[in-house]
């Protein structure tokens, strides 16, 4: 079974009641979730390889770490996805970032792959999907299975605020997907909103609710 990482710091948690409010303006909401993407950013990241190589400091020279393994690519799900990724290119400025786009089918009601454009390196890469909301947990799912049909084996997600659905959805559908969020919250509604949640992310991103 996938890890379940809740990323707890108090500054993650702080930043997240105010992206919770729903005073906040548009501004100050990207403002937010980008600066939690980079503190998540920073716990994702927690377990990456390390090498040690030689460095001469103005003093001696010493061994030190540097980071080795896979490079990052960042999958953003659009387009609320969006939103996440500058927060954590500011601590991975290699990443490469490659785009999803999911529109519900309005027959099968099911997520369906109108856009898809990933690094030509994507399936030698560790891939982090990126989406603010985990509801039902089908469009994690769809992009997770689009990038395994592509060879892509390395693959975590990341996101703001789960639905415990959503959480065991993806962990069933994808055991080997580690997920990280910031809150895991009470339920979905009957409409598919997270509740408390924060109302839907790309609109209060983009200004367009
Ligand atoms: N997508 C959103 O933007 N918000 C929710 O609460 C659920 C899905």
């Amino acid at each position: 079974m996938s890890k379940l990482v809740i990323c707890d710091h108090p500054l993650i948690q702080h930043k997240l009641t105010f992206i919770r409010d729903k005073e906040t303006n548009t501004k100050d909401f990207r403002e937010l979730v980008d600066e939690v993407a980079t503190l998540m950013a920073y716990e994702i990241t927690r377990e990456i390889p390390l090498d040690t190589i030689q460095v001469e400091t103005p003093v001696a020279v010493t061994n030190a770490k540097v980071v080795s393994g896979r490079m990052v690519g960042l999958v953003p799900i659009l387009r609320a996805g969006l939103g996440m990724v500058d927060g954590i290119l500011k601590l991975i400025p290699s990443a490469k970032v490659g785009h999803i786009g999911l529109a519900r089918d309005h027959e099968t009601l099911q997520p369906k792959e109108y856009y898809i454009n990933l690094p030509t390196d994507a399936p030698n890469r560790l891939l982090i999907v990126i989406d603010p909301m985990l509801a039902t947990g089908g469009s994690a799912i769809a992009a997770i299975n689009s990038l395994k049909s592509r060879n892509c084996d390395q693959i975590k997600l990341m996101c703001l605020i789960a639905a415990p659905e959503g959480v065991k959805a993806v962990q069933e559908a994808h055991p080997d997907v580690d997920i990280y969020i910031a809150a895991l919250d009470e339920r979905l509604d009957e409409k598919g909103y997270i509740v408390p949640g924060l109302g839907d992310a790309g609109d209060r991103m983009f200004g367009t609710n």
